[in-house]
């Protein structure tokens, strides 16, 4: 197994069967190895820096019924919000006066966000804090609204396909979703010239190593700028409510992967991560990660966008308590940098 993870380290890519292979087969001992060579690999592009970003939860309204998701449309349990711009700009300045220079704004597809006020807002970060990174991540939309968020000064977009596989897609979206739209709209990003994060989540109901082949081979086409993993984590007002969590151990795994397959790939310890386990952060560092996503949304709000049950958001989770996470990434023998922390993928 090991000669497989040498290969993958020195040639970037595996077939389906070995990815089958080397996932199906992970052992203890086999990922210490990979996560070394993870490390190394992390090391040489992007030394022990850990960039941040600052995240903005902008909005929990959703059209869309997601199955795995907490702030699905027909969920009527959750409190709906919706920030203000006034709010929004509150937000980056207080970011900006703890270091973020990357404002990612989230949120669901919330029809009340026109391209027109989504650009609005844009542009008016834009103009309060030129020197930073704009990320969007508010789902599918039209390569005409991708072109004009991108005109307006949004330079990053995340947008995770989720799984890959068609039928798998079919099991975790209702039938108006695609896995095929989804990766039309990755590409499209890509091509506007976004730097583009997709990702997927870790053992969500249904998926097997066959599938999780399928993500690794689209994400080296794809070849994003960012890729962001995390496990499935139930949410009690959804389907999936009784379905177990993804677990840390193959989270870490597929991360160790994910640094060996794409080397200057930004990666960032999710708070997912950090949410199935006390260390989790920590512990997707040193499996070559290399990002982290402090919450900078108001802490009225936080509780409210609930994509799953006990999602963390204090501690280090926030924004507010960056020197709290600095002194955990120093322990790890990592460092915080401010910089923008742009991909160094071409
Ligand atoms: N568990 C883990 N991750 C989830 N997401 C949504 N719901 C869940 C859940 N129940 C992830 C999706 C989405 C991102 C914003 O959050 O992958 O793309």
């Amino acid at each position: 197994m090991r000669e497989l993870i040498d290969r993958l380290r020195d040639t970037g890519t595996l077939s389906r069967e070995e990815w089958v292979r080397l996932i199906r087969g992970r052992t203890p001992a086999l990922s210490d190895y990979l996560f070394e060579q993870a490390r190394q690999v992390r090391i040489r592009h992007y030394g022990h820096d850990v960039y941040i970003r600052g995240l903005i939860e902008f909005t929990n309204y959703c059209k869309n019924n997601c199955y795995y998701c907490g702030i699905q449309n027909q969920n009527s349990h959750i409190r709906r919000y919706r920030l203000t711009e006034e709010d929004i700009l509150s937000c980056c300045e207080t970011g900006y006066r703890l270091g973020f220079r990357t404002f990612v704004l989230q949120g669901g597809e919330d029809p009340w966000f026109t391209d027109e006020r989504v650009c609005h807002l844009v542009r008016a970060i834009r103009k309060g804090w030129p020197d930073c990174a704009i990320t969007l991540s508010i789902g599918e939309k039209s390569r005409e609204s991708y072109e004009a968020f991108f005109q307006a000064g949004a330079t990053r977009y995340l947008l995770r396909h989720e799984t890959c596989n068609a039928d798998h897609y079919r099991m975790l979206h209702p039938p108006e979703l695609s896995a095929t739209h989804r990766q039309a709209c990755l590409y499209t990003l890509r091509d506007i010239g976004y730097q583009t994060g997709s990702g997927f989540m870790v053992g969500s109901p249904g998926q097997t190593p066959e599938h999780l082949a399928e993500d690794m081979l689209f994400l080296k086409k794809l070849n994003p700028h960012m890729v962001g993993i995390g496990p499935f984590i139930p949410h009690h007002d959804t389907i999936f409510a009784k379905e177990p969590a993804g677990t840390l151990e193959l989270t870490l795994y597929m991360l160790g992967l994910l640094r060996l397959m794409l080397p200057k790939v930004l990666l960032p310890a999710t708070t997912a991560l950090g949410t199935i386990h006390p260390q989790g952060r920590e512990l997707g560092i040193l499996a070559g990660a290399n990002v982290v996503m402090p919450n900078l949304s108001p802490e009225k709000n936080r509780k409210d966008y609930s994509l799953y049950d006990n999602k963390l958001c204090s501690g280090s989770e926030a924004a507010e308590c960056l020197a709290d996470l600095k002194k955990r990434m120093e322990k790890t023998g990592y460092r915080v940098v401010t910089s923008r922390g742009d991909s160094l993928v071409s």
